[in-house]
């Protein structure tokens, strides 16, 4: 069944989503629910017909290690997407409009939504207009990756010009986004990744390159320091890299800050990975003269998402500086094939789902 709105839209009443209806690995956790209720909206939100959805390990982290009580589940996985206005419920918006954003988790507990459907309701503050040289499966693993590393280099991290910056984890979504704003900035960028991909971050013009498959950063780092120490590290796999942080005087400057995506351990039964986030909490806290670390270090706060970041972020995609790198499409029935790649931590990109078959 479905009904047509004011603007000649046909929107149906029931669509396909992929529903996470308890805590556990994706195979477990989700359902392909193929009659789930097309959300009614409330007054700011917009209805968008989903083109593409990505993946963010927020996603299944969330899945396997928060229970049900607290995420308020069940409700439609996934963060971000790219789709076209399909009812613009009176915000001004235009019916049709092709745009991107993302959902955070605080909106998806409160309003059950997520991006692996084929409709999704979202306020406007967050969503922004589509390039019109991105493609959807290029544009819809923009959001949460995007802002995390816009947030960190620009909000938090006030990045400047000629300033000397360090990227663990070049190759990680968030890394590509972070290295690509950081030169269109103007700073120097230094970069970790395996030996693999050097040729790959050196395409985005990076000015040095560390294979943390090699040894040690902070080995390779103490060895050889940059001619001018890094006024930023940022640490965009959150791996919890106790002695990176820890031997950082001798690469980052008294001033510098070391940031990171919060680390979070690969599961509450995994002893060494909790063992290691309790060192590095305590190393963080222990105070200079009990030997602490004399380097500044914080974990990213929770993202607010507000329209001025979003825009902020989308200019660099608009002036050609930001160009978002995918590294597989899977089709909307090949979801739990999608998880497995996340999973693997050997992504180079995003991984994205076509939503509609029809999106390029
Ligand atoms: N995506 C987001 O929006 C977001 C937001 C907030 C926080 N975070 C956090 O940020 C981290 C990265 O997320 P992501 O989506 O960007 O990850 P991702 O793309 O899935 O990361 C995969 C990449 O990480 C590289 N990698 C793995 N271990 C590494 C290491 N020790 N050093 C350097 N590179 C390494 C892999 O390269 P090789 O195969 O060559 O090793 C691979 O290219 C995660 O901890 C995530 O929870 C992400």
């Amino acid at each position: 069944m479905s009904t047509t709105n004011l603007n000649g839209l046909t929107i149906p009443q029931t669509q396909k989503a992929w529903v996470i209806v308890k805590m556990g690995k994706p195979r477990e956790a989700l359902v392909f629910d193929q009659n789930a209720p097309v959300p009614s909206l409330s007054e700011g939100e917009v209805l968008i017909k989903v083109q593409a959805a990505a993946f963010n390990p927020v996603g299944y982290k969330l899945m396997g290690l928060m229970p049900n009580f607290l995420m308020k589940r069940p409700h439609v996985a996934e963060h971000d997407f790219t789709g076209v206005i399909a009812d613009a419920n009176g915000t001004g918006l235009t019916p049709g409009e092709a745009v991107w954003g993302f959902i955070p988790v605080g909106l998806k507990i409160k309003t059950k939504q997520g991006s692996l459907a084929q409709y999704a309701r979202v306020p406007t503050s967050h969503i922004v207009p589509r390039s019109p040289f991105l493609k959807p499966t290029e544009a819809a693993g923009l959001g949460l990756a995007g802002m995390t590393a816009y947030e960190a280099l620009v909000y938090i991290g006030k990045l400047e010009p000629g300033q000397n910056l360090f990227v663990n984890g070049g190759s990680t979504a968030v890394g590509t986004v972070a290295i690509q704003i950081a030169k269109a900035i103007g700073a120097k960028v230094t970069v970790s990744g395996s030996g693999k991909r050097e040729d790959f971050l050196r395409g985005f013009g990076v000015d040095g390159f560390v294979d943390y498959t090699k040894e040690p950063l902070h080995v390779q780092l103490e060895r050889a320091p940059p001619p001018v120490k890094f006024h930023l590290i940022f640490d965009a796999v959150g791996d919890a890299n106790v002695p990176f942080y820890t031997h950082s005087a001798a690469y980052m400057q008294p001033n510098g800050l070391y940031l990171t995506v919060a680390p979070v351990p690969a599961g509450w039964t995994n002893l060494p990975s909790v063992l290691n986030l309790l060192r590095l909490t305590f190393e963080v806290n222990r105070p200079l003269w009990l030997g602490g670390t004399p380097r500044r270090w914080q974990k990213l706060p929770v993202m607010t998402v507000t329209k001025e970041k979003l825009q902020g972020l989308a200019r660099f995609v608009d002036e050609g500086q930001l160009k978002p790198v995918v590294d597989s499409v899977f089709e909307f029935d090949d979801v739990l094939a999608a998880y497995d790649r996340i999973m693997s931590q050997r992504a180079l990109g995003k991984v994205v789902v076509r939503v509609d078959p029809e999106a390029e």
